[in-house]
C-alpha cells in the first residue's frame, strides 16, 4: 500500500495548477459523514440555521429547541413549493403525502411510521422537527448528507402547511369563495 501511485494528503503535485494535491470542494457540496453540531461549526455559526437547538452541542433537551424559522430562511410560496417537492421525494414514501403516516411503505409492512397531524407534532418546536430531518430519529434515518440546510427548512414549513390544511375552517375561505363550498 506505500508504494502506489498516489496522491498523500496535503503534500505538493506538480500536475494541478494551485501545486496542490487537496482539491477544493465544489460549489454546494453537502458534508457527509458529520454531525450537524460539526456542521454548524464548519458551515456557519448559526444554531437555528444549522442546528435546531441553542446552547450546548449534543443531545438537546426540551428546553433548546428554537421555534419559529432562522432569520435567512424566508417563507414565501417559492420556498413552501421547493419543501413540497423535497417532502415528496424523501419524506412521503413513509409519512404519506398528506403527512398522515400513510405512505407505501405502510403496504410492505413499516407500520410504526407517525402522522404529523397530532397534537404532541403540531406543538412541537419547528427546531425539534428540524433536528429530527438532520439527524433522524429511532428507526427514522437522519438526512443530513442528502438534505441542505435550507432545504431542510423549506420542508419543516411544507410539514406546517399540511397540519394546517388538517386544521382548517370555513373561516380560512375568503367569504367570496364560500359559496363554492355549497355553503
Ligand atoms: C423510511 C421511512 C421514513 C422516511 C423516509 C421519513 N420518516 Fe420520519 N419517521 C419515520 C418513523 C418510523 C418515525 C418514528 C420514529 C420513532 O420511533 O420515534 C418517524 C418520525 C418522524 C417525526 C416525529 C419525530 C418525533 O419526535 O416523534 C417527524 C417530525 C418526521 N418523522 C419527519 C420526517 C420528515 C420531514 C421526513 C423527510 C425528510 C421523514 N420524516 C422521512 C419514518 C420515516
Amino acid at each position: 500500500m506505500d508504494r502506489q501511485p498516489k496522491f498523500k494528503p496535503q503534500s505538493e503535485s506538480r500536475f494541478f495548477a494551485d501545486g496542490n494535491t487537496d482539491r477544493p470542494n465544489p460549489a454546494n457540496v453537502v458534508a457527509r459523514g458529520r454531525s450537524v453540531e460539526a456542521d454548524a461549526r464548519f458551515l456557519g455559526e448559526d444554531d437555528h440555521m444549522y442546528r435546531g437547538y441553542s446552547g450546548a452541542l449534543g443531545l438537546p433537551d426540551n428546553t433548546q429547541w428554537l421555534r419559529g424559522f432562522p432569520e435567512d430562511v424566508d417563507v414565501s410560496q417559492t420556498f413552501l413549493q421547493r419543501g413540497q417537492e423535497r417532502f415528496t421525494i424523501f419524506c412521503a414514501p413513509c409519512h404519506g403525502a398528506l403527512g398522515d403516516g400513510n405512505g407505501i411503505t405502510k403496504q410492505y409492512g413499516m407500520g410504526a411510521t407517525p402522522t404529523f397531524h397530532s397534537d404532541r407534532i403540531r406543538d412541537m418546536a419547528e427546531g425539534e422537527i428540524f433536528n429530527t430531518i438532520t439527524n433522524g430519529r429511532n428507526t427514522m434515518f437522519g438526512y443530513a448528507d442528502k438534505i441542505q440546510p435550507a432545504d431542510r427548512w423549506a420542508i419543516v414549513a411544507y410539514v406546517r402547511a399540511l397540519q394546517r390544511a388538517q386544521q382548517g375552517t370555513v373561516d380560512d375561505v375568503p367569504a367570496a369563495n364560500r359559496s363554492e363550498l355549497g355553503l
